[in-house]
């Protein structure tokens, strides 16, 4: 144990301006389905150049009205990369499709479009993509199987916001992008999250199963002086509060500066392991830009995996808030139970066994960094010692 502070992987910045725009909204009319909504969405797809967006109250309602908008549902089969969070392959199952979980890259740890393409069935209606860590996946050739076989290309970015692929903003290229606004991703609405969407149709979509299936929303039928309403679908209460998205626009205000400096952690950090035996770390593409939500660092060699665990212990121990980002999805118990067995993705559990997510968050100091990579790279020495 350490007398050291603690160190966390990620957390929120909450300054001044934050706390004003929170406040003003809580003395205002409108608490939710107000002007803050509108303005948000209009901030944040011009910020990823997107032609809409639809602000939710989390990355999981924001997959799941994918899921709904793209018209998946019962009998079809939806490709969902294996290293990620588990919502996004519960959002294909809340619609009764059926999850068939694609490999990653070995390199870059994204989804392996070669597997993809494999995969595709006359079943198959939509790929869910993962932009681990913050890296954008291969969306070029994904993009190209979803055309061929008229497939939904939905993108999971909740790791990913100000990401760039071929010169393009994430959330201006899939289909359907998800993003969340959890306290420790980019920005923080505390939860919330939006989709980010190419026409106008499916912006409708998103906005009706958003509140109840309704297509009007209270505001507007105060507007038009109107009691009518009408629901059309069977759809959920997935709004976000006005007082949320305040904090969310002037959040947005800072990403900016807030992705130069994990960017600058990115860089300080790969200088400091090139070259540091057992350890890879995540190889992202030059035709693409990381937006670094996580720092993954593989441990590799006959004994990775208890050699990670060693070091997870020893960093834990040291006051270092490492974490590890992914469990492959189908290796949970709900996944086991319904037959899905390991070794579907040799490349997910491979890399899993190794993994290390480290402190990554604007916040994070030079001094606080250097000791983490001071005691990752001694903390590997141990472990690579066999030394408790
Ligand atoms: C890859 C990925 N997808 C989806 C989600 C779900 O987002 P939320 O927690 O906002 O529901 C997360 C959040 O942890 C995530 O990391």
């Amino acid at each position: 144990m350490t007398s050291e502070p603690f160190i966390p992987y990620g957390r929120q910045i909450i300054d001044d301006d934050d706390l004003q725009a929170v406040a003003d909204v809580l003395q205002g009319d409108w608490l939710t389905t107000g002007p803050k909504v509108g303005e948000f969405e209009k901030a944040f797809a011009e910020y990823v150049e997107a032609p809409h967006a639809v602000a939710v109250n989390s990355g999981t309602a924001a997959l799941h009205l994918a899921m709904l908008a793209a018209g998946v549902g019962e009998g079809d089969e939806v490709i969902v990369s294996s290293l990620t969070f588990v919502a996004s392959a519960n959002a294909a199952v809340y619609v009764g499709a059926t999850v068939v979980f694609a490999d990653i890259d070995p390199r870059t740890w994204t989804i392996d479009h070669t597997h993809v393409r494999s995969l595709v069935t006359d079943r198959t209606k939509a790929i869910v993509a993962v932009d681990y860590a913050g890296a954008p996946c291969d969306l070029g050739p994904l993009r190209d199987i979803a055309d061929e076989f008229a497939l939904v290309l939905i993108e999971d970015a909740c790791h990913a916001p100000g990401a760039v692929y071929q010169g393009r903003r994430i959330g201006s290229i899939a289909d359907f992008t998800a993003f969340s606004f959890h306290p420790v991703k980019h920005i923080t609405t505390g939860e919330g999250g939006m989709v980010t969407t190419l026409t106008g149709e499916h912006d409708r979509a998103l906005r009706t199963f958003r509140s109840h299936g309704i297509a009007t929303d209270f505001r507007s039928r105060e507007a038009s002086g109107t009691w009518e309403y009408d629901q059309v679908a069977l759809g959920y209460n997935y709004r976000i509060p006005d007082i949320t998205c305040a904090l969310g626009i002037t959040q947005l205000g800072k990403q900016g500066a807030w992705l130069d400096r994990r960017r600058q952690i990115a860089v300080a950090y790969g200088e400091a392991f090139a070259g540091v035996p057992n350890l890879e770390t995540q190889h992202v593409e030059d035709d693409r830009t990381s937006a670094w939500h996580l720092y993954p660092v593989r441990i590799i060699g006959e004994n990775a995996a208890s050699m990670r665990a060693s070091v997870f212990s020893e960093l834990r121990d040291q006051g270092i808030g490492v974490n590890v980002h992914y469990r492959p999805v189908y290796e949970h118990s709900y996944y086991r139970d319904r037959g899905y067995e390991s070794g579907l993705c040799p490349n997910a559990e491979a890399v899993y066994s190794g993994l290390l997510s480290l402190p990554m968050w604007p916040g994070l100091t030079d001094s606080e960094q250097d000791r983490v990579i001071h005691a990752l790279i001694q903390a590997l020495v141990k472990a690579r010692n066999g030394q408790p």
